[in-house]
C-alpha cells in the first residue's frame, strides 16, 4: 500500500516505479496543484497536461508571437511544463526560439521537437537548424515524426544524444495504423518516450499501446486529446450531463481529458491551442476529483451514442 504520508502529487510522480493498475483510483487524484508523472527510469517528473504547439507556431506569421507566448505563459502559471513543436517553417521556428528565451520560460519549459525528414544527412540538417531557431545546444526530447525513415533517423537521434545534444529519444504515431510498426519498433529498441493518439472517441490504444507501453517502463506522451478540435464540433450545442459534477467537470473539454488522465500509462497529455484561456481550462482539468471506472465507462457510452 502507498505510504500515507505521501502527497498524492509525489505517489503520482512515483506510478512507473510502483507499478500501478492501469487505472487509476478516483482517490489518487483530488489534487490542487497539477500533478506531475515520472519519466520511467528517471528522476525526473513531467507535468500532466503540456501544450501542443504545432497551431500556435502556424498562427505566428499572421498573429505575431504574442498570443503563443501568453498560452506558454498561462502553461507555466498552472503548473505546466511540456511544449511539444514539430519545425515547419522557418521564421516561424525562429520566433518560437525567441518567445522560449524569454527569462521567465528559458528554464521553465521541457521541450519536445521533432525529425520528419528522409535521408541520413536531411535529418541532421533538420535538427541542426532547430537548435539554431530554438537558440538551445540542447533539447530535451527529440522524436522521429509518425515513424518516417524510421531506422535512419533512430540512428540519427542516437547521434545526437551521444553527442549531448539531445537528453531523451522517442517515436510519434497519431493514428492507429501505425500502431502495428510501432509495436515491431517496440521489440527491437527501448525509446525513452513514445508519443500516441487517445481520446474518448479515439481508444483503440488503450489495449492496443498503454499497456504495452507502461509494461515496457517507456514515457508516454498523448496527442490528439480532442481529435484536432473535431471533438468539439461532435458536442457543440450538447448539454454536459449532470453526474459530470461527480467528479468536478464543467466543460466538454474537461470531460475528454478527465476520462484519459487516469490511466497510468500516461506521462503527459499534449492539449493544443491558440486561446490562453482553454490552456487555463485544460490545466484546470487534472485538477479535483477524476471519474472511477464506472464512470469513465459512462463517459464512453455517452460519447458512443452520439
Ligand atoms: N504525428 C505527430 O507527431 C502528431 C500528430 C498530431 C498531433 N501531434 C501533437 O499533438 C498536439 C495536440 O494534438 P492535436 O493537434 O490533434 O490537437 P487537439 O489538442 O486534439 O485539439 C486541438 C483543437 O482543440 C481546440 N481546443 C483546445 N482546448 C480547448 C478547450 N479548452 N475548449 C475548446 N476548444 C479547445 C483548439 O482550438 P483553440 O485554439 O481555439 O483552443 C484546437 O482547434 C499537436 O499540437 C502536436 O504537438 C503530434
Amino acid at each position: 500500500m502507498a505510504d500515507a504520508s505521501l502527497t498524492r502529487r509525489e505517489i503520482l510522480a512515483a506510478i512507473p516505479a510502483l507499478g500501478l493498475p492501469a487505472i487509476l483510483p478516483a482517490v489518487a487524484f483530488a489534487d490542487e496543484a497539477m500533478p506531475m508523472r515520472r519519466i520511467p527510469g528517471s528522476n525526473e517528473s513531467l507535468a500532466i497536461i503540456g501544450l501542443g504547439s504545432s497551431k500556435p507556431v502556424d498562427q505566428i506569421a499572421e498573429r505575431g508571437a504574442e498570443p503563443l507566448a501568453s498560452v506558454l505563459r498561462a502553461l507555466v502559471a498552472s503548473g505546466g511544463n511540456v511544449v511539444d513543436t514539430w519545425p515547419r517553417n522557418a521564421d516561424n521556428d525562429a520566433a518560437f526560439g525567441t518567445i522560449i528565451e524569454q527569462p521567465d520560460l528559458r528554464d521553465a519549459l521541457f521541450v519536445a521537437s521533432k525529425i520528419d525528414r528522409t535521408g541520413r544527412e536531411e535529418g541532421i540538417r533538420q535538427f541542426e537548424d532547430t537548435l539554431r531557431h530554438y537558440r538551445r545546444d540542447r533539447i530535451d526530447l527529440l522524436q522521429v515524426f509518425s515513424l518516417t525513415d524510421l531506422d535512419t533517423q533512430w540512428r540519427n537521434l542516437q547521434d545526437f544524444r551521444e553527442q549531448g545534444r539531445v537528453r531523451y529519444l522517442g517515436v510519434t504515431v497519431s493514428t492507429s495504423r501505425l500502431y502495428d510498426a510501432l509495436t515491431q519498433f517496440l521489440r527491437r529498441e527501448k525509446p525513452d518516450f513514445v508519443q500516441v493518439n487517445y481520446s474518448i472517441s479515439e481508444r483503440e490504444a488503450e489495449q492496443r499501446m498503454l499497456p504495452l507501453l507502461q509494461d515496457n517502463g517507456v514515457a508516454v506522451i498523448i496527442n490528439r486529446p480532442f481529435m484536432n478540435g473535431a471533438l468539439f464540433e461532435k458536442l457543440a450545442h450538447r448539454q454536459l450531463p449532470a453526474w459530470a459534477a461527480e467528479f468536478d467537470c464543467t466543460s466538454w473539454a474537461e470531460f475528454s481529458l478527465k476520462y484519459i488522465l487516469p490511466h497510468a500509462a500516461i506521462t503527459c497529455v499534449l492539449t493544443e491551442t491558440s486561446n490562453p484561456e482553454h490552456m487555463r481550462e485544460n490545466a484546470g482539468a487534472a485538477l479535483g476529483l477524476m471519474p472511477d471506472q464506472a464512470q469513465r465507462r459512462a463517459m464512453a457510452e455517452l460519447i458512443d451514442s452520439l
